[in-house]
């Protein structure tokens, strides 16, 4: 039964392990550094970690090109490592995810290594290895990384595909004896302790049959993958073929990364059956997307942002659980995101904090969220590690642009705003490592870090406490947790309101996205005020005036009549 499962109830932080703690002084986060920082995890109230791919890797894409299932790659530590950190986790009652990244491996995996040597024996139907005799590529498809998906195989007539990187070739699905290699691996991970996965780029797995071209959607006479995407059926075999024979023995959490369900499919992927446990909501993330590239996005707007979550909140519509987040390795900082860089001040990054959180669905933060970390700046392309920053780079110079408006219009979406290190003290390199960071800090971290909001109640930290305290409070997490979502005064620009109702108990969340006061005349009144990011000084039951950028969570139970 749904409402039972264990991890409903839990809240989650992505751990990007590369940037989060160094423990050695070799410029690179690790394993022991994660252990290290755990008490300030479990102080910070964070149930369920999520950690970026620690494989064996090339890192041609930072970790999400995998060479070994079954190693850790030497710089973030060893096994052991990895085993302590499971087992400490226990102790604290916290469970690991870690990232299930199997529809691509990397280039240096033993199975493609064997593909290659021998692109018409065993390996190579583990792989999509077409002929290339002729100068036509097998299809058009667009990677999402640039360029066309085929990469040829030198000497051997033959190219493979790869959706993402050519360091990243497409594992071949409809061979089951790639199917139950993934699922061996799964469960020999679940079986060291694991709580479960978040399941990497997972709709890729299904490519549309037989593989065939598309109308192209730019110059380049190439189409974007999803036109591949929603073409492709069958993947509901596949997924329920893996929850069978991996997570569901171990009553594993799982999220999904799936940007988009085709009409009526979602609760397949959440529902009382589902394929996962939840999938992640990127609705707001996929606001402003210009076809032609990131130089063409435009910013987000507060009505945007609403239209977004809730459009989301009604196709689940209490159905399953979504999983929330403002960023993610793969975005730019949420706060540098969904509000106006000038109006970017802790009484925003709350606001914007408490209208995510308090949405039905596991939140998830990222790291350095918790302190309100924001985009870092970029002074030339060389700075920049992210591949798919690199190439949207390339495409906005062939736009036109020159290459300072083109570093300009890429930088507010690029992945490795969110990739900086995390920020713990003033110390030189903010305390995230002893030698030289693989990336540079974001050089605020002398205003924004761990130690000093630490030491102040009003910080972002202690509000991010605040609110994880609040959904596991007792008498508010049955309407916190598993409550409807009802939005109210959906009409009023630049507020974003909502209902959680629960038997009878019924809260508001009222956040006034602009910086002028907001005056409304509530349709219940008030009793309590649970939470606000600002002193708070009501007018009366009926009648509030909304600071800027204020958020409020009320409570209104007493004022609604109940059907039950
Ligand atoms: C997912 C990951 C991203 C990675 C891609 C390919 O989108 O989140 O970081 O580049 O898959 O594995
Ligand atoms: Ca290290």
């Amino acid at each position: 039964m749904k409402e039972q499962d264990w991890w409903q109830n839990k809240i989650a932080y992505q751990i990007y392990p590369k940037s989060f703690y160094d423990s050695n002084g070799d410029g690179i986060g690790d394993l022991p550094g994660i252990i290290s920082k755990l008490d300030y995890l479990q102080d910070l109230g964070v149930d369920i970690l999520w950690l970026s791919p620690i494989y064996q890797s090339p890192m041609a894409d930072q970790g999400y090109d995998i060479s070994d299932y079954y190693r850790i790659d030497p710089c973030f530590g060893t096994m052991e490592d990895m085993e302590e950190l499971i087992e400490q986790c226990r102790i604290r009652s916290m469970y690991v995810l870690m990232d299930l990244v199997v529809n691509h491996c990397s280039d240096e995996h033993e199975w493609f290594q064997k593909a290659k040597a021998d692109p018409t024996g065993e390996y190579a139907n583990f792989f999509y290895m077409q002929d290339t005799a002729s100068d036509a590529l097998p299809t058009n498809w667009r990677s999402y990384f640039g360029g066309p998906v085929w990469e040829p195989l030198a000497d051997t007539g033959k190219s493979y595909l790869h959706v993402f990187h050519k360091k990243q070739p497409d594992l071949n699905w409809e061979n089951p004896k790639v199917r139950q290699a993934v699922y061996n691996n799964i469960n020999w991970w679940l079986e060291k302790g694991l709580g479960g996965f978040r399941i990497d780029a997972i709709i890729n797995i299904k490519k549309a049959l037989p593989l065939r071209s598309y109308a192209p959607d730019r110059e380049d006479g190439l189409c974007h993958i999803n036109t591949m995407l929603s073409d492709a059926t069958g993947i509901d075999v596949f997924l329920r073929e893996l929850k069978q024979s991996t997570f569901e023995k171990f009553n594993a959490f799982t999220v999904g990364e799936l940007f988009s369900t085709k009409d009526g499919e979602l609760l397949d992927f959440i529902g009382e059956d589902g394929y996962f446990s939840s999938v992640f909501d990127f609705a707001p993330t996929l606001i402003g997307q210009s076809a032609k590239g990131w130089y063409d996005n435009r910013p987000v707007t507060p009505e945007d942002y609403k239209e977004a979550i809730f459009t989301s909140q009604a196709r689940v519509a209490g159905n399953g659980f979504l999983s929330t987040i403002i960023e993610n390795h793969d975005e730019p900082r949420g706060v540098s995101r969904y509000l106006p860089a000038e109006e970017c001040n802790d009484t925003s990054k709350k606001m914007l904090a408490a209208t995510y959180f308090f949405l039905r669905g596991i939140p998830f933060l990222y790291q350095g969220q918790e302190i309100g970390m924001e985009n870092t700046q970029f002074h030339d392309i060389s700075e920049v590690d992210d591949v798919s920053t690199i190439s949207e780079y390339q495409i906005a110079l062939q736009a036109g642009l020159a290459p300072a408006a083109a570093l300009r219009a890429v930088a507010p979406y690029s992945r490795d705003n969110a990739r900086t290190p995390m920020q713990w003290n003033t110390a030189t390199h903010s305390g995230f490592t002893a030698g030289t960071p693989w990336l540079a800090v974001n050089p605020n971290y002398r205003k924004i870090n761990v130690a000093a909001q630490q030491e102040d109640t009003a910080s972002v930290l202690h509000f991010y406490k605040q609110l994880i305290a609040m959904r596991k409070n007792p008498q508010y997490s049955d309407t916190l947790v598993h409550g409807s979502l009802l939005p109210v005064y959906r009409e009023i620009p630049d507020l974003i309101g909502y209902y959680r109702q629960y038997r009878s108990q019924r809260l508001l969340l009222l956040s006034n996205f602009q910086n002028r006061p907001q005056t409304l005349v509530l349709e219940h009144p008030w009793q309590h005020v649970l939470l606000s990011n600002l002193v708070t000084s009501l007018d009366t039951p009926t009648s509030i005036t909304l600071k800027p950028y204020q958020t409020l969570l009320l409570d209104v139970s007493d004022a609604i009549e109940f059907d039950k």
